[in-house]
């Protein structure tokens, strides 16, 4: 596997592997590309005030997470296609997650069931869901990923409508493809890829498609079956429903005002993901860092708040940390060691973020992750 030794470095590599309709996907936005810009800035903006010899030799990650502990505070976020960056990556996902004591979060549109997933490792396999309309095969779906083991739920909200990628459209991208000219050519130039993730899959009798989806609406990406719509005007009765059905740990992930991580309080969820979805949904949303506090400070103890969108460095981890995060999930950084290297990749791309994480902790005077606190932030 080809080293790196930074996110950039990983992201670099990704797009020599990957077919360029499969790199987009991953690594842009929406639109204009103002939110993906707008992410990193605002995290830039904020910077750290270090306290100077007060701390010790070593320094401590491990967090607590709806009555886990984990031996970092991040978890592999949910991301669609999963099993399209490597042969059944989702499994490679979930595998590096377990080595470095983290949970992964699975798909709805993972590419690899959430039974095959969960059974792949001995780590904490957490499910997002994306509400279908027909309540009677999401509520199946939800039996599926419990009896798999899934104890916490991730229901995403910021997700009504699919959001303007225009790039998506151009490249053919989608499920199923739209092969022409353009993607059959790109297929041929990354062979690596072509022989590694979908030549493996044929050899192995499978057409990848999305396994969690029920059987008569499986489309593949050579054909699309019956198409299975989401929830129209997804509202908090939607989510209320979903409480009364999950017996387990409820997550709305998405939030980015105060008023509605009180409204998911109210609904009765355990916790909520500050997110604006990596900049791949409205584009003028602003920056979880921007809002986190006042969202923190609304909730207070009822519930717990975790953030994403725009991680790349161990030194955005404890800005958002400090901030008052309990943990965050990373998106592309996952995904783009992956595409590298498979587990090995994915779990390397985490052991620099845990480094990165750690020297930023030590740099600042911080010797345990749970004890970051605003007044390490100057903040805009
Ligand atoms: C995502 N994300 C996402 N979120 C979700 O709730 N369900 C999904 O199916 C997906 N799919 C998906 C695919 C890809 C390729 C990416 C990059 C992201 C969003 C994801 O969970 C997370 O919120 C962001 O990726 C966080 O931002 P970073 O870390 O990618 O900058
Ligand atoms: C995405 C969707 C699937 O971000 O959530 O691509």
């Amino acid at each position: 596997m080809r080293n790196f030794l930074n996110y950039r470095e990983a992201r670099q590599l990704a797009m020599r592997r990957l077919p360029r309709g499969i790199f987009e996907y991953i690594d842009r936005g929406s639109e204009d590309e103002v939110g993906l810009r707008h992410n990193r800035i605002a995290l830039d903006t904020v910077r750290v005030k270090p306290r100077v010899l007060g701390g010790g030799t070593t320094r401590n990650q491990k967090v607590s997470l709806f009555g886990t502990t984990y031996d970092a505070p991040i978890i592999i976020a949910p991301t669609a296609f999963a099993g399209l960056v490597w042969y059944r990556g989702e499994v490679q996902l979930a595998k590096a997650a377990a080595a470095n004591g983290i949970p992964f979060c699975a798909a709805t549109e993972a590419i690899d069931a959430v039974q095959e997933i969960a059974g792949a490792s001995d780590g904490e396999t957490w499910f997002q869901l994306y509400m279908w309309e027909d309540e009677y095969l999401w509520r199946q779906l939800l039996e599926r990923a419990w009896n798999s083991g899934v104890k916490v739920l991730v229901a995403t909200v910021d997700t009504v409508v699919n959001a303007n990628r225009e790039y998506n459209v151009r490249n053919g991208f989608g499920m199923p493809f739209r092969f022409g000219m353009r993607n059959i050519a790109d297929v041929i130039c990354h062979p690596r890829w072509a022989l590694g993730v979908p030549a493996r899959y044929f050899v192995s009798g499978r057409i990848p498609s999305f396994e969690n989806y029920p059987e008569a609406y499986r489309n593949n990406l050579f054909a699309a079956t019956k198409s299975l719509r989401l929830q129209p005007g997804l509202n908090w009765h939607h989510v209320r429903k979903l409480r009364e059905v999950w017996k387990g740990r409820l997550i709305l992930k998405g939030i980015l005002r105060a008023d509605d991580a009180l409204q998911a309080v109210n609904v009765g969820a355990d916790g909520i993901v500050v997110s604006n979805h990596g900049a791949r949904q409205l584009d003028a949303a602003v920056a979880p860092i921007e809002v986190l506090a006042r969202i923190v400070d609304a909730v207070g103890e009822q519930m717990t708040v975790l953030a994403d969108s725009g991680i790349q460095r161990g030194s955005d981890i404890l800005k958002l940390l400090a901030v008052g995060a309990k943990a965050v999930m990373i998106g592309r950084a996952s995904l783009y060691g992956t595409a590298v290297g498979g587990m090995s990749g994915a779990s390397q791309m985490i052991g620099v973020l845990r480094r990165e994480l750690d020297i930023a902790m030590a740099l600042s005077g911080c010797e345990d992750i749970c004890k970051l606190d605003r007044g390490l932030l100057e903040m805009p």
